[in-house]
């Protein structure tokens, strides 16, 4: 299992599963708008623990395009391990939009 902390919350999700889904399905209302496919960084968050020491070439090529290497990562490139401290970035709520975006898949798709 992994524990996933942001803001004043934590909770458990199984190993693998992909971050944006496990914030999206324990009550975090983080937007996703291109539904997973790293086209938006809608989804990005700040890790303070635990962050992957790898990108995917679709996340490293968004973030490189969009001058965010370093300061954010998308939580729809990064499935869940161990303890994760982070807080989202854009939330619905936070944004000019009034849904989160199409639900990403389960699985991250390979890149392109
Ligand atoms: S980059 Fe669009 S949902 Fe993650």
């Amino acid at each position: 299992m992994a524990i996933v902390n942001i803001d004043d919350r934590s909770f458990e999700v199984a190993d693998g599963t992909r971050l944006v889904l496990a914030l999206e399905d324990n009550g975090v209302d983080i937007l996703h708008l291109c539904g997973g496919n790293a086209k938006c960084t809608s989804c990005r968050v700040t890790f303070t623990e635990g962050e992957p020491f790898s990108l995917n070439d679709d996340e490293m090529a968004i973030l490189q395009a969009k001058e965010l290497i370093g300061q954010v990562r998308l939580s729809c490139q990064i499935l869940t391990s161990h303890t994760m401290s982070l807080s989202a970035g854009i939330t619905v709520k936070g944004s000019k939009y009034d849904s989160a975006g199409p639900r990403p898949a389960d699985g991250i798709p390979p890149s392109n």
